[in-house]
C-alpha cells in the first residue's frame, strides 16, 4: 500500500526492545516489516537517554527523530515550581521528578536554564527547544500547549541561534543523570519495557 501511494506511513511498535542489540548488529531499515520514516521518543535537556545509541542509529539509517515532551512536561519552562499548584489528576503529580527533594534539586537546574535564557534574550521554554533543535537536523521537537500565545512563543524557538558557550554550558548543567528522579514511576517504566 505504501508503494502504491495509498498510505504514507505505518504505525508500528515492532522496533527492537534492546536498542544496544540493534546497534551492535548490522541493521538496515529494510529489516523492519516496513521502513521506518520516524520514531517518537522522549528527548529534552533533562531526558537524554537516547543520545548514546538511538539518535546516532536514526541518523545512520535516515530515520527522523520526533522528540516528545521536549519541555520536560512543562518543567523546563520554569512555570512549574509547586506540585500542589497542578490540577487534580495531572499526571505530573505522580512523576518522581516533580516530587519532594527531586523537585527541589531539579529546580536548581531550571534556575540555571533561566539565567542562560535571559542571557540569550529568550524564554526558558524557547531555550530548551532551541537546544533540542541544535542537536541534529533529523530531530523535530513537538512541544504541547493549550495556549495559542505559547504556541507562538515555542514556534519562535526555531529561529533562535544560541551561542556555542550557552550550548556548552547547558550540556554541562544538564549532563546525563543531572536530573533527580525517574522520568515516570517505576511500575510505569516496567510496563513500557524500560
Ligand atoms: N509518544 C508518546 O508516548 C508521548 C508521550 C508523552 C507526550 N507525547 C506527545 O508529546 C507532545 C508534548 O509532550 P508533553 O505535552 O507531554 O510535554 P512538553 O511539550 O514537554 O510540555 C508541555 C507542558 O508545558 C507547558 N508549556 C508549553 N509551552 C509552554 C511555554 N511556552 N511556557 C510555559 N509553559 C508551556 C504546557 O502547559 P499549557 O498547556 O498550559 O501551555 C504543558 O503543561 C504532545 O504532542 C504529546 O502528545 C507523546
Amino acid at each position: 500500500m505504501q508503494t502504491e501511494g495509498r498510505r504514507s506511513y505505518q504505525r508500528s511498535q515492532k522496533v527492537p526492545r534492546n536498542t544496544s542489540a540493534a546497534v551492535n548488529q548490522p541493521l538496515s531499515a529494510k529489516q523492519f516489516d516496513h521502513p521506518l520514516s520516524a520514531v517518537q521518543i522522549e528527548y529534552s535537556l533533562w531526558t537524554r537517554d537516547v543520545e548514546a545509541e538511538i539518535l546516532p542509529l536514526c541518523e545512520e539509517l535516515g530515520i527522523g527523530f520526533v522528540a516528545y515532551s521536549p519541555l520536560g512536561c512543562g518543567f523546563l519552562t520554569s512555570k512549574v515550581g509547586d506540585i500542589a499548584a497542578l490540577r487534580a489528576g495531572d499526571a505530573r503529580r505522580n512523576m518522581p521528578r516533580f516530587q519532594g527533594d527531586n523537585l527541589r534539586r531539579n529546580l536548581t537546574l531550571v534556575e540555571e536554564l533561566k539565567a542562560h535564557a535571559a542571557a540569550e534574550n529568550c524564554t526558558p521554554a524557547q531555550l530548551a527547544l532551541a537546544w533540542v533543535l541544535t542537536r541534529a537536523p533529523h530531530i523535530v521537537p513537538i512541544p504541547g500547549t493549550s495556549h495559542p500565545h505559547r504556541l507562538e512563543e515555542n514556534a519562535a524557538a526555531a529561529a533562535l541561534k544560541i551561542s556555542a558557550d550557552t550550548e556548552d554550558a547547558l550540556l554541562q548543567v544538564f549532563a546525563p543523570g543531572a536530573a533527580s528522579g525517574l522520568r515516570y514511576p517505576e511500575n510505569h517504566l516496567v510496563r513500557l519495557g524500560i
